[in-house]
């Protein structure tokens, strides 16, 4: 017989997470609370780009999966994992809301000696000091009746060469039979799970994750707007660097960074720091540029056209990085929103995305005053823009 687990978020990283344990042979529910979401993966239909149609409806067909609106007291499933949204409040801090739900569902159904393994970004100390006792607390077991696991994600949406089965996975326990029962789940169908000294290390080694590319990308997007002023471009100063062959690593200009995770997951880090009275500088300052990079294009555009007032924008591109239809925390929503402030007329294009905001991408022409790249998908084809003026921020001299 299978071995049956729940897996709570079927989004992008419950859902591909489901399909690879499946595929490795375990039975998977997937709980997602949106209906309407569950009814679509239970038809066959994919929600997200990286999985296909077929994959969910083979999966499906063999038995292996199904998902479920709610987990309810006929749940018997050997580890229930949680993959759901942990974003910032409306005062930019980080909301556990999702989270505690999730776990309050699975505290409900879990067993003595279940395991539960937290995927969804945190800060270091949540799983121990929050997580912990709500499982107690739903379940009426005390915490060494069961076992608790923090085990941090890293699904890159789009990302060809990394997937689950080959990108190694951190995974840390209550106890070190948690770590080791967590470790023997996922190496099924990961090729390498490091076993990390605490469930705070494993926390915080997320957090440094992401807020290495927010420090390093903020870096960048502010050293453009240097070598746009002197009049070279900064890509060209990064690919002359990226010729040292250590101690270099290449990160590249745009509006800022989007996505559910690198804008978000550092402001958990920071918020923890400040908490602890060591407060981490370096991604104040980082979130404060990446904030401004959208305002900044907003004044090129301004210089270009000698003022916004009247001017038809096209925007090309929405969604927070190239080749995926997301739009969470994307930082095209502020250009948009900058440029229409200036009184400019503004339309965007983005076939992946479609519709957005009760509005619908438009085709690329070269009825524009002003053509902004701000998300370079490979299938835009920019020679439709035949003599519009372009301004890339991307790099651009
Ligand atoms: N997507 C990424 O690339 C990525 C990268 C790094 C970190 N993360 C982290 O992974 C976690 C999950 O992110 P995601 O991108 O998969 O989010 P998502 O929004 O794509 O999916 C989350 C799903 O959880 C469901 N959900 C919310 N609350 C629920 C509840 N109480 N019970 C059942 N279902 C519930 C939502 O309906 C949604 O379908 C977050 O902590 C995020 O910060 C994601």
């Amino acid at each position: 017989m299978k071995t049956k687990i729940g897996i709570i978020g079927q989004g992008y990283v419950g859902l591909p997470l489901s399909l690879a344990a499946a595929s490795a042979g375990y039975e998977v529910l997937g709980i997602d609370s949106d209906t309407k979401k569950v009814s679509q993966i239970n038809s066959g239909n994919s929600p997200i780009e990286d999985i296909s149609n077929n994959e969910i409806s083979a999966m499906i067909k063999s038995g292996s999966y199904r998902c479920l609106t709610h987990v309810d007291s006929t749940f018997d499933a050997e580890a229930i994992l949680i993959c759901v949204p942990t974003p910032l409040g409306s005062d930019h801090q980080p909301d556990l809301s999702y989270l505690r739900s999730a776990v309050e569902s699975a505290g409900k159904a879990l067993k003595q000696r279940g395991l539960i393994i937290i995927e969804s970004t945190i800060q270091p100390g949540t799983t121990r000091d929050v997580i912990v006792p709500i499982l107690e607390k739903m379940s009426g077991l005390s915490h060494d009746q069961f076992l608790v696991s923090y085990s941090p994600e890293r699904i890159d949406p789009a990302n060809k060469t990394w997937k689950i089965s080959n990108t190694p996975k951190l995974v840390a326990g209550l106890t070190d039979e948690a770590a080791q029962k967590a470790k023997a789940f996922y190496s099924k169908f990961i090729n390498q799970v490091d076993i990390c000294d605490s469930l705070e290390v494993a926390e915080t080694a997320k957090l440094l994750e992401n807020s290495f590319r927010l420090v390093n990308i903020s870096f960048i997007n502010e050293l453009s707007i240097f070598c746009q002023k002197i009049g070279i471009n900064i890509n060209d100063v990064i690919n002359a660097a990226a010729t040292k062959p250590y101690g270099f690593m290449p990160f590249y200009p745009s509006v800022g960074v989007g996505g559910h995770c690198i804008p978000v997951d550092p402001i958990y880090l920071a918020s923890a720091a400040k908490e602890a009275g060591a407060p981490t500088r370096f991604i104040e300052l980082a979130d404060q540029i990446n904030l401004e990079m959208p305002n900044y294009f907003v004044s090129r555009a301004n210089e270009i056209l000698g003022g916004l007032k009247g001017k038809k924008v096209l925007v090309i591109g929405v969604s927070y990085k190239p080749n995926v239809s997301d739009v969470r925390e994307t930082p095209v929503a502020s250009l948009i929103a900058g440029l229409e402030k200036s009184g400019a007329s503004v339309s965007w294009h983005d076939d992946l995305v479609k519709t957005w905001n009760n509005q619908s991408s438009v085709p690329i022409t070269d009825q524009y005053d002003l053509a902004i790249i701000a998300t370079p998908h490979d299938y835009i084809q920019l020679s439709k823009l035949g003599n519009t003026p372009v301004l890339n921020t991307r790099g651009s001299k």
